[in-house]
């Protein structure tokens, strides 16, 4: 009895543990630009302002941030697609 309940317990956290992902890209399919910048861009400094730089600019942020924030290339893109929308 205590080995069936061992191994149903084994599949359970094997089953997270594989749902685990799919389950973080819908999340981040789902989720605006600016709501993944919200999320992420204030964990280290303040939240910069679409405004506060151009185009260009923005993706040299880009390329420096994605790296600090460890973003993926989905999130990254949505993040700075909005930033240079918006500015
Ligand atoms: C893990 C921490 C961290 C996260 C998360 C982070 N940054 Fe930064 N950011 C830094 C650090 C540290 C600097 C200082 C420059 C450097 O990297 O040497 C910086 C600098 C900047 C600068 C330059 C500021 C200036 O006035 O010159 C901009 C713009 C910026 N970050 C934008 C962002 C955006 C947009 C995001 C969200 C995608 C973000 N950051 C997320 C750590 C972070």
């Amino acid at each position: 009895m205590k080995t069936i309940t061992a191994i149903a317990i084994i599949g359970l956290i094997g089953l997270a543990s594989v749902s685990c992902s799919p389950e973080r890209a819908a999340l981040v399919e789902g989720k605006p630009g600016v709501q993944l910048w919200g999320e992420n861009c204030m964990r280290c400094h303040n939240t910069p302002s679409p405004a506060d730089f151009n185009d260009t600019e923005w993706s040299t942020v880009e390329m420096h941030m994605r790296v600090r924030a460890n973003l993926t290339a989905k999130e990254s893109e949505k993040i700075f697609e909005f930033l240079r929308s918006a500015n």
